[in-house]
């Protein structure tokens, strides 16, 4: 049988997951690491070493994230707090929709923040990519405490909240749905290297990053900026831009990811795997029309069911084009173009005019 060093070196020895996690036994007559040698997934170089890098785009994802910090309590919620308290300054439908919205947010930056560091990062085995991942996670929890601060600020019910995800059946349905492509990447026991488990760790990065940050969070971000584009809930509506902003970033570095992965390991992605990767798309906007019924039954603010499943298409059709993968839906139109101007904070920084802060830190610190 090989020892630890022999199979680090052996091209042909299966791989231990210990030697993937960074945190084996140092291999102290080991090489130092080449660029030739990191590799996204089943890397046998050591983890531990960020430089040389090989993925620029990783680096400049994590310093770009870095560069677009903010907290959710440097926006004021003093205008929410008044419109929220008043009799008639929203509608019954108008809360419904807010807070089944906030209740889906509320649970799922969690199963992403616990599938990014429990699933997605014990096998993703390159630092400049971990480094990103580390930065992600942090977000995640800035987003969860953006729900912490909207249930204060507008004292609702946190229990009622927290728990729509497992009590309100559409927003149940897409939790479930997701768990069902991590829960067996958090089994210890699971290590990728062969074709099936590579691929199952594919579908679990299509199934967090393209699909529940990439699709369904987005219906979720048009029903609270179209409130904003009405001037109502502006703290709220602030905060999702900040949070939209984060995701488009989390959506574009799953997909370098996936895409990366796919010219390292070509053999993965065969012809019966892209079919399946397009099944699930397809699923996933039937579950968020479910959700658009659900939570719009009545339509609101030049928004309604049939829009949203038209937009969900939309999107389902450009997450195939930046995955290289055929359309699922006939070419559809997008139905909210305001949406595209709304992530562009630079560009549209007095979008709700509201206190907008220029989130760009560093260079701040003064040595003298
Ligand atoms: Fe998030
Ligand atoms: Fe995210």
């Amino acid at each position: 049988m090989l020892n630890w060093h022999d199979q680090q070196r052996s091209p042909r020895a299966p791989l231990r997951p210990e030697s993937t996690t960074g945190l084996g036994e140092i291999d102290r007559g080991g090489r130092r690491v080449t660029v030739d040698e990191k590799a996204m997934v089943n890397c046998r170089a050591d983890v531990n070493q960020l430089l040389p890098l090989k993925y620029k785009w990783a680096w400049e994802k994590y310093i770009a994230a870095c560069n677009n910090h903010w907290m959710p309590t440097e926006v004021s919620m003093q205008a929410d707090i008044a419109l929220w308290k008043s009799r008639d300054g929203l509608t019954e439908d108008e809360r419904r929709m807010i807070k089944r919205n906030l209740g889906f947010f509320a649970a799922s930056e969690s199963l992403v923040a616990n599938n990014i560091v429990l699933a997605i990062y014990r096998h993703l085995t390159n630092p400049e990519c971990r480094q990103y991942l580390l930065r992600q996670a942090f977000e995640e929890a800035v987003h969860t405490h953006t729900f912490q601060y909207i249930v204060e600020s507008l004292g609702l019910e946190e229990g009622e909240l927290f728990n729509m995800y497992r009590e309100v059946p559409s927003i149940t349905d897409k939790a479930a749905w997701a768990l069902r492509h991590t829960m067996h990447l958090d089994d210890p026991s699971f290590s990728t290297g062969t074709t099936e488990r590579d691929q199952d760790f594919l579908r679990d990065l299509v199934a967090f990053y393209v699909i529940f940050e990439g699709m369904w969070f987005y219906t979720g971000f048009a029903q609270i900026l179209a409130l904003g584009r009405r001037n109502k809930m502006v703290g709220i509506a602030e905060q999702y831009q900040y949070i939209l902003r984060d995701e488009s970033m989390h959506l574009n570095f799953g997909i370098d990811v996936i895409n990366q992965i796919k010219v390292e390991n070509p053999h993965l992605w065969t012809a019966a795997f892209q079919d399946e990767l397009r099944g699930l798309l397809k699923e996933a906007a039937d579950l968020e029309s479910a959700y658009g019924r659900d939570t719009m039954p009545r339509g609101l603010l030049g928004l309604n069911a049939t829009l949203c499943e038209q937009y969900m298409h939309f999107i389902a059709n450009r997450r195939c084009a930046q995955l290289g993968l055929e359309p699922v839906f006939p070419p559809t139109e997008n139905p909210f173009p305001w949406m595209s101007e709304a992530m562009d904070l630079k560009k549209e920084k007095n979008f709700f005019e509201t206190r907008v802060i220029d989130y760009q830190n560093g260079g701040s610190l003064a040595w003298d």
